[in-house]
């Protein structure tokens, strides 16, 4: 098929490479001259693992393009995706403008039947707003072309967003017409090879299912988080309490690992503007304001445990940091834990050594710019140097099984706190470390 992706960010990207792979023809537009000219030479704005050689290879062999014309790529295709940012606005709410300026574009330029996808994610009743927009400029054109709204969005996990696209758990589709679905249905058939993975619903219905997905997400990990400092205080062991509850199937093991809080791009955001949508609509949420709550306080709970070991001013103090990216498996920053620790021990006088196998150009250039007293190091090891503790804040894989030896000797003394609870399995106290963790003393 013949595909438009609008934006070429993380979500239009994936989507486009996926797509190009399958044999369809992708052309991927964006309005960053820049940022197109190098995806031509096969240098990406990203990384995730695995989407850059797919994306050298389906430029080599054809299905796959990239562009600045809007125009000439919506002449030659049959559905166009809308995949540009929705970042969030001053109130909370996902900012509609790059979304609605696409939408006006579309309308601008569009000579023929379109199918118009929605995956950004976007509040609900946007497909409304984007359909009233294009139709306002073919009016304005005095045009009478047919489009057909569709809402899709995606659920794709950073780290492991191409095996996701690939393979996904499901596809949902909200469309206002039988064409569009079939065309939709045309495009991800490959992807999954049974049909029990479309699920169809009304287009208010899939832009819900997005924030309701993250939300209940993020509900798991803030409820787990909480559990966890309930733990620390009755003398439990939230490692294995996660263990109890998640062997009962109605619960399951996903999404309950406690520890330094949730980041990202999506389950901040998306938690903050579904509690704007509520209150747009006069309803309190009072669930999902507590989720934020509790994620922001959770962000803070291994600086606390710091300054309970060496008190108020960290002045003279240095912390070796393992880890800056929220997650392992990509250079993201987006709401990362480690943003929040190390700004509050800077604040308190400490000096930060830190090492992140992918995030730390992120981290100098733009999420952590502004902190003074910290190093960046080329190994983990040498993070340690001398060094009053050790924090553990991204669970990378080269993290996971390391030479205690090793840092015991780097460190000053062997302190280790463990923002994701990696080492429990280690008896550290028994090898001579103070080992701090996430939902037990
Ligand atoms: C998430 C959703 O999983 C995905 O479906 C959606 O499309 C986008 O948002 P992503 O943000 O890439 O994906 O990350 P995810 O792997 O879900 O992790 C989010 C955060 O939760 C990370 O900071 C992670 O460390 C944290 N987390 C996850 C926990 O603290 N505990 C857990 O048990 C699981």
């Amino acid at each position: 098929m013949k595909i438009v992706v609008i934006g070429t960010g993380y979500v239009g990207l994936v989507s486009g490479t996926c797509f190009a792979e399958m044999g369809n023809k992708v052309i991927c537009v964006d309005n960053n001259i820049e940022k197109i000219e190098n995806l031509k030479k096969g240098i990406l704005p990203i990384f995730e693992p695995g989407l850059e050689p797919l994306v050298i290879k389906n430029v080599e062999r054809g299905t796959l393009q990239f562009t600045t014309n809007l125009k000439d790529a919506l002449n030659v295709s049959e559905i166009v995706f809308i995949a540009v940012g929705t970042p969030m606005g001053d109130d909370g709410s996902a900012d509609l403008q790059y979304v609605l300026d696409v939408a006006a574009s579309i309308g601008k330029s569009m000579q023929k039947r379109l199918v118009i996808v929605d995956k950004s994610t976007v509040p609900v009743g946007t497909a409304d707003k984007v359909k009233a927009t294009i139709q306002k400029e073919l009016d304005k054109r005095g045009v009478a072309i047919e489009f057909d709204m569709v809402s899709n969005p995606e659920f794709l996990k950073e780290g492991a967003a191409i095996n996701d696209f690939m393979k996904p758990d499901r596809v949902v589709i909200g469309a206002e017409s039988d064409f569009a679905l079939e065309k939709m249905k045309q495009l991800y058939t490959p992807f999954c090879m049974s049909r029990e993975r479309f699920i169809e619903m009304d287009i208010r219905s899939a832009e819900m299912t997005k924030y309701a997905a993250n939300a209940m997400l993020a509900t798991k990990i803030s409820f787990m988080n909480e559990i966890a400092n309930i733990c620390e205080k009755v003398g439990a062991d939230a490692n294995q309490v996660r263990i109890g509850i998640g062997s009962d199937s109605r619960i399951g093991y996903g999404f309950i690992y406690p520890g330094c809080g949730y980041g990202g791009s999506c389950f901040p955001k998306d938690v903050k503007a579904l509690k704007k949508i509520a209150e747009d609509y006069n309803y309190n949420a009072k669930l999902i304001t507590s989720v934020e709550e509790v994620n922001d306080a959770q962000k803070l709970v291994i600086a606390h445990k710091i300054v309970a070991k060496f008190g108020e001013d960290l002045t003279g103090k240095t912390f070796g940091i393992w880890g800056l990216a929220f997650k392992p498996g990509t250079d993201d920053m987006r709401e990362a834990p480690a943003i929040y620790i190390i700004n509050e021990l800077v604040k308190r006088g400490a000096k930060i050594q830190a090492y992140d196998p992918k995030a730390m150009e992120e981290a100098k250039v733009c999420y952590l710019k502004d902190v003074e007293n910290i190093t960046y190091v080329n190994s983990k090891y040498e993070a340690l140097n001398n060094a009053d503790a050790m924090l553990l804040l991204t669970e990378w894989k080269e993290f996971r099984s390391p030479d205690f030896e090793e840092i015991k000797e780097k460190l000053k003394a062997p302190v280790i706190f463990d923002g994701r609870n990696q080492y429990n399995i280690f008896n550290l106290e028994e090898k001579g470390f103070e080992y701090y963790q996430i939902g037990k003393n």
